[in-house]
């Protein structure tokens, strides 16, 4: 267990936290764009974080004016040090629960949830179908509001897909993914090159979170065919070139 201070504009935390926690926190834009976000809409919300790690952004929320904070967390012991983080850092009139489960499956009828489950394409964690779920359940806002994604060409792009740290910046666009509406499991782009790096990152209040080695990293892809397939929360295997 580590420790790790979380400055934000609702206060200053000294969260307890595994390594993994740790590197996310490290990473200031992604951070930073999402602490923003959640100060931005907490205030009066039922809030849920999905997916809440050792819970830097249920902090944030319950210091930020949620009237109550659902944490849902599957990993048993992020959800032990989520729920000490909160027992230590939630204002006493601030009702909050850790709900140790999968989040695809859990409703918890909040009106604001955000969900940091966002990988390069979408492809390997669960965002979407835990979105998707939310929306259909109970129809809360969401955060992000929305996910970018790019590309890059590539002149020799490696034979099977890898992923490496990269800038996003400047990348040319290829769809905005909002998600106050069901987000389409499939994707298709395509692929005129012979390969490309592909970009995922989210924007707000002026921070461009996305190409770290822990959130988003590149994917470089060898492209052959004339478009990429793949299902999103499905994994690379999913990829079809
Ligand atoms: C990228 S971390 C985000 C942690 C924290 N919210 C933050 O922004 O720093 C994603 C967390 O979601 C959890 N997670 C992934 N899939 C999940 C699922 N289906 N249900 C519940 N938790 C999940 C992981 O164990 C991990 O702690």
């Amino acid at each position: 267990m580590l420790v790790r201070t979380l400055r934000t504009p609702v206060g200053s935390f000294r969260l307890l936290v595994d390594a993994y926690q740790d590197d996310l926190l490290r990473d200031r834009e992604r951070t930073g764009a999402f602490v923003r976000m959640v100060c931005d809409h907490a205030d009066g919300a039922e809030f849920a974080d999905l997916g809440a790690g050792t819970g830097p952004l249920s902090v944030v929320a319950a210091n930020a004016g949620a009237r109550r904070v659902v944490a849902v967390e599957r990993n048993p012991r992020r959800a032990r040090l989520l729920e000490r983080n909160l027992r230590r850092y939630a204002p006493r009139d601030v009702r909050w629960e850790v709900v140790r489960a999968d989040a695809r499956r859990v409703e918890v009828n909040a009106d604001v949830i955000v969900c940091e489950m966002i990988d390069t394409l979408l492809l390997e964690e669960d965002f979407v179908d835990v979105v998707n779920a939310a929306l259909e359940r109970y129809g809360p806002r969401v955060l992000p509001p929305e996910v970018r994604i790019g590309r890059r060409p590539l002149e020799d792009p490696p034979r099977t897909p890898r992923y490496a740290p990269t800038d996003v910046r400047g990348a040319e666009p290829l769809e905005v993914i909002r998600t106050e509406g069901r987000i389409p499991k499939e994707f298709e782009y395509e692929t005129p090159g012979p390969g490309y790096e592909f970009l995922t990152w989210v924007e707000y209040g002026g921070l461009v979170a996305g190409g770290s080695e822990v959130f988003c990293p590149g994917l470089r892809v060898r492209t052959p065919g004339e478009v990429v397939r793949g299902r999103r929360g499905e994994g690379l295997e999913s990829l079809r070139v």
